[in-house]
């Protein structure tokens, strides 16, 4: 295996902590590079669905060093009780986890301030995770944010904390109209999370670069997909990270040319949770279908998702935007019910057909699919583990999404369980 990236290709919620967890045990390390507690992986761990946030999604399985690297933007109360579920969940977390020093704090007020702006907003609000994640790397970018490796030190970091916060609350009082947030609270809360989470403190660069040297295995776990990447993504329906595969470098120290192999997640229809542009979205009875038979209520915030028919216009520039050379497919099941599957192959803007897609938000609001029908194959799927298992109809719609996105199709998921995926020999 060597060094993978696992990234999104959609808009989140493709299935990559089930397929990082799965590669996870043939890793020394499982990293997460962007993102905060706005992921939600839910990975089945001994029959049971456990969602993680913000530990990477490898950290069930024994023996694997899990970094949060120094990309992810780390809420320290929410780790802590991150942590707790998780071990009360049976699964260890010790010397298996890896904070880097650099990671920035989301803080008490980034979610206030976001909850306020985004209440603000109204109509045009983005429909964030209310997580604090734009605010605190929008406070990283002009220098006024705090890295978590200042919490070692708590005297040093309360002084900075204190005058960070009476500067937030000045925006929520006279800005928002909103009450003041209570600094000594918020620094006793901090204080107990910064005991709980210091002994994992670590320069984690220097760690994997020794690791690579040494031709350790690395898994890169991505978070959201590459369709909400800040400068990639439909902006400003976009999360604040870079979470397609440009941001591994940035996002955990490990320079360019040792990131290795880029694996393209995509769910074999779409979904997208929060506002923006979804050209293939349904608003009929078969969006209700796919809703119902995938799950797709968001396991961050328990929204519904949005669902719509596979985007070819889109896979294709995800997988050129990250370099992808080979793809999985998730939640094939999910389709077992249709007799006939809609892909879009290409959009329709201001009357002219284009298979490109289009680098503004306003262009791709107007942008109309273009379907083909492919037939559809009526048959449960999801007890299949082999090739031959599968129904030839759901081979030949791997095999279109495999020649329409010019990349391999290396296994494909038929369920939520662990094993219920079937590997191509032969990649399609
Ligand atoms: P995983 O890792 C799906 C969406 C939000 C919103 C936009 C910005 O589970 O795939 P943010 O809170 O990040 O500022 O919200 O991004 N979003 C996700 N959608 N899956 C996710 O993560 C997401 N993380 C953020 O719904 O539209
Ligand atoms: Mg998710």
């Amino acid at each position: 295996m060597s060094n993978v990236v696992i990234v999104g290709t959609q808009w989140g919620d493709e299935g990559k902590g089930k397929i990082t967890n799965a590669l996870a045990s043939c890793a020394d390390f499982v990293v997460r590079f962007q993102g905060g507690a706005n992921a939600g992986h839910t990975v089945t761990v001994n029959g049971e669905p456990i969602v993680f946030h913000l530990l990477p999604s490898g950290i069930s399985v024994p023996g694997v060093s899990c970094i949060i690297g120094s990309g992810v933007v780390i809420d320290p109360l929410a780790l802590v009780e991150e942590i707790d579920r998780v071990r009360g969940a049976g699964i260890s977390v010790g010397d298996n986890l890896l904070i880097d020093v650099g990671a920035h704090m989301v803080l008490p007020y980034h979610k206030a301030v976001e909850a306020a702006e985004e209440e603000r907003l109204g109509k045009s609000a983005i429909g964030t995770t209310r997580r604090g994640i734009g605010p605190t790397y929008a406070d990283r970018i002009s220098r006024t944010g705090l890295p978590i490796g200042l919490m070692a030190s708590f005297d040093d970091f309360r002084a900075r904390f204190t005058a960070a916060a009476e500067r937030k609350n000045e925006i929520l009082e006279r800005l928002y109209g909103r009450e003041p947030l209570d600094v000594g609270e918020m620094l006793d809360q901090l204080e107990a999370a910064a005991k709980r989470l210091s002994p994992h403190f670590a320069d984690t660069p220097d760690i994997l670069r020794g690791a690579l040297d040494q031709g350790r295995n690395v898994l890169f776990e991505g978070a959201q997909g590459t369709l909400l990447d800040i400068a990639f993504g439909t902006y400003p329906f976009v999360t604040s990270s870079y979470t397609s595969a440009t941001g591994v470098s940035a996002g955990t120290g490990v320079p360019p040319r040792m990131v290795g192999d880029i694996i393209g997640i995509a769910k074999a229809y779409v979904t997208r949770v929060g506002a923006g542009p979804f050209p293939t979205e349904l608003f009929d009875s078969n969006a209700e279908i796919i809703r119902d038979r995938g799950a797709e209520r968001g396991s961050t915030t328990g929204r519904p998702r949005r669902c719509g028919w596979l985007d070819m216009v889109a896979l294709r520039y995800a997988v050129a935007v990250n370099g992808i050379r080979r793809l999985i497919v998730t939640k094939l099941d999910v389709l077992d019910t249709f007799e006939s599957i809609p892909i879009c192959v290409a959009y329709e803007i201001d009357g002219r057909r284009t298979e490109t897609f289009p680098r503004t938000v306003d262009e791709l609001e107007r942008a109309k699919p273009v379907f083909e029908e492919f037939p559809g194959w009526a048959t449960d799927t999801s007890g299949a583990r082999t090739e031959e298992a599968l129904p030839d109809n759901a081979m030949s719609y791997l095999r279109t999404i495999a020649d329409m996105a010019g990349v391999e199709v290396a296994a494909v998921s038929v369920g939520a369980a662990a094993h219920a995926v079937v590997e191509f020999a032969q990649i399609l």
